[in-house]
């Protein structure tokens, strides 16, 4: 059993300090084992931005794997979007686009899908799929597989704010060549989960996906609160929990579980708790 932390939309710049403090208090209580990052550390690529997420990430209480999001490129800055768009993010956050954590259980990748030229909109590259299929198909059938990138495969169940991941289908066909079982993302503000097939209604592989809000920014979509999910992996099991901020702490707002059966994915609701 994996106990799996995913936080996204930071938003350094625009991060609420009580909810960061707060998202902080709610890791060191519930100890996940890992802590993935989903883009958006920032709001404009600034330095004093980055020096921000920095140091918050160095107080995160378990191992973490970042990825960028769209915000952490230059928007105005028109030089350093195109020469050196994740310089900032090299320097401060980590040099290492191409993030991959395993272990006995489980195996996680990182894609980075920011673009300079597509500032909003993001993308996966054929050379980012060819790399995935050799990085994760060489894994063992029996690891949890799961990929991590800022910009999301399918919408949300209202359909609104749709900035799907570019090359998204040659993507999923690698993603089911390699049996992956979860994808990981944010840019939305909004958080929801739910199977690729949802979306992509004619494809026969099942994939979770979970997306997660903004953790801790005040970049709120409509009347939304903060949260980020709390993810605990079996093999054959997976709960996908929303943790939301209530005004003074994280709580389990609401949770999904999918059961394996053969090579599907059953979803389950599993309620809304109250707000405690
Ligand atoms: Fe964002
Ligand atoms: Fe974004």
């Amino acid at each position: 059993m994996k106990l799996l932390a995913h936080i996204s939309d930071l938003h350094f710049g625009r991060e609420i300090p009580a909810v960061a403090e707060g998202l902080l208090a709610d890791l060191n209580a519930i100890q996940p084992q890992l802590i993935v990052v989903s883009g958006d550390l920032t709001q404009r690529a600034r330095r004093n931005q980055y020096r921000a997420a920095a140091a918050y990430l160095s107080r995160l209480p378990a191992t973490y794997m970042v990825v960028p999001g769209n915000h952490d490129i230059p928007l105005y800055n028109v030089f350093a979007r195109f020469l050196s768009p994740l310089g900032y993010y090299k320097k401060y956050i980590t040099t290492g686009l191409r993030p991959i954590y395993n272990d006995e259980e489980i195996a996680v990748l990182g894609i980075n899908t920011a673009r300079s030229l597509t500032w909003k909109g993001g993308r996966i590259s054929e050379e980012q799929i060819d790399d995935m299929k050799k990085k994760l198909c060489a894994l063992p059938a029996n690891l949890f597989k799961i990929v991590v990138t800022h910009h999301p495969f399918i919408p949300p169940p209202d359909g609104e704010g749709i900035d799907l991941v570019g090359r998204s289908i040659q993507a999923l066909d690698v993603i089911d060549e390699c049996n992956v079982d979860l994808l990981l993302a944010g840019h939305l503000h909004h958080a929801y989960t739910d199977d690729v097939r949802s979306y992509y209604k004619s494809r026969s592989g099942s994939v979770v996906v979970a997306q997660a809000g903004t953790a801790i920014s005040n970049r709120l979509r409509r009347g939304m609160a903060n949260s980020y999910n709390l993810i605990t992996l079996h093999r054959s099991h997976i709960e996908v929990a929303e943790r939301r901020w209530n005004g003074t702490q994280f709580y389990k707002a609401a949770a999904v579980g999918y059961t394996a059966d053969n090579n599907d994915w059953h979803r389950e609701d599993l309620g809304i708790e109250e707000n405690d």
